[in-house]
């Protein structure tokens, strides 16, 4: 335990020399959240170790391999690993389970050596990232000019954390095309190709895909390519208008009818009012 105060000021010194360059050997792990993930240390061949002292932003264990047949002792120095650390094969690399977000950060393993009495400082860096869930594509399509039509296609992941690229792949022919970024635009004609989009989401623990967007589906009924359905559209919209104008005819009249019997009312309560206005008024030569 006496090693414990030298480690913080150790580490007090690392903080201090900054980022500049001091991390750039750490080791990058990557660890899936809930999942677990090792810490391998290097030991020289035809080197014994005395004890690895474990440390990321406070101390965590200490390992003592066992001499003469003894079993590797593990003494954990922080509550927060509690049941979540043990040892993986001969060179004592250290895997901590179940990881939670909490765990990302620098970690340090001081390797004492018996042997050459030397110690070396072995660093790495924890970044820990969920597993991607299935992408939502959300679509949006309209009718642009000339029956071409517009298509607009974004895609998120549900609690996707940090560092997700998104991309869109469209095949068309059997001839994929990558588009970078999370959302698309696109627009065809009727009698272009329509390739099928499918969305991917990468994060550095997974990879996922949309299921394909049939995008010849939107804009349209079945038969929007005919000249059948652009005509019942045409019907659909001079009927829509003349619906239009009916409704504004019809609420016109009714407004001009309730002015006619509404009219003496409304002279009634103006001359209330004034009625009301004139009482008011001695109170401000009062004061
Ligand atoms: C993993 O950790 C979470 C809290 O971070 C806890 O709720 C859960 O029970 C743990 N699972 C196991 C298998 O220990
Ligand atoms: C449809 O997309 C084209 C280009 O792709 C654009 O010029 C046009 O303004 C869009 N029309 C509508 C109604 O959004």
């Amino acid at each position: 335990m006496g090693a414990l105060p030298w480690l913080l000021l150790l580490l007090l010194l690392r903080a201090a020399e900054g980022y500049s360059g001091d991390d750039v050997d750490a080791e990058e792990v990557v660890g899936v959240l809930q999942e677990s993930i090792s810490l391998p240390v290097e030991i020289p061949a035809d080197e014994e170790v005395e004890n690895i002292i474990w440390s990321s932003s406070a101390s965590l264990a200490v390992v003592i391999p066992g001499r003469e047949g003894q079993p590797t002792k593990i003494v954990l120095t922080n509550p927060r690993y509690q049941r979540r650390v043990s040892l993986v094969g001969p060179d004592y690399s250290l895997c901590i389970s179940n990881l939670s977000w909490e765990d990302s950060g620098l970690y340090y393993a001081q390797v004492n050596l018996r042997t050459s009495q030397a110690s070396s400082m072995q660093r790495y860096s924890l970044r820990v990232y969920r597993r991607l869930s299935e992408p939502h594509v959300s679509v949006n399509f309209e009718m642009a000019a000339e029956e071409s039509c517009n298509l607009s296609l974004a895609c998120s992941v549900e609690e996707a954390g940090q560092d997700v690229t998104y991309s869109w792949i469209s095949r068309d022919n059997c001839r994929d095309t990558v588009h970078e970024g999370s959302a698309l635009s696109t627009s065809w004609r009727p009698g272009d190709s329509v390739p099928s989009y499918t969305c991917r989401a990468t994060n550095p623990v997974s990879t996922i895909y949309s299921q394909p967007i049939p995008a010849r589906s939107f804009c349209t009924d079945p038969h929007f390519p005919e000249e059948t359905s652009t005509y019942s559209c045409l019907l659909a919209k001079g009927l829509l208008l003349l619906l239009l104008f009916a409704i504004l005819g019809a609420g016109l009249w009714c407004v001009r009818a309730q002015r006619g019997c509404q009219t003496p009312r409304t002279r009634k309560l103006e001359r209330n009012r004034l009625r009301l206005r004139r009482k008011e008024q001695p109170s401000p030569s009062l004061a």
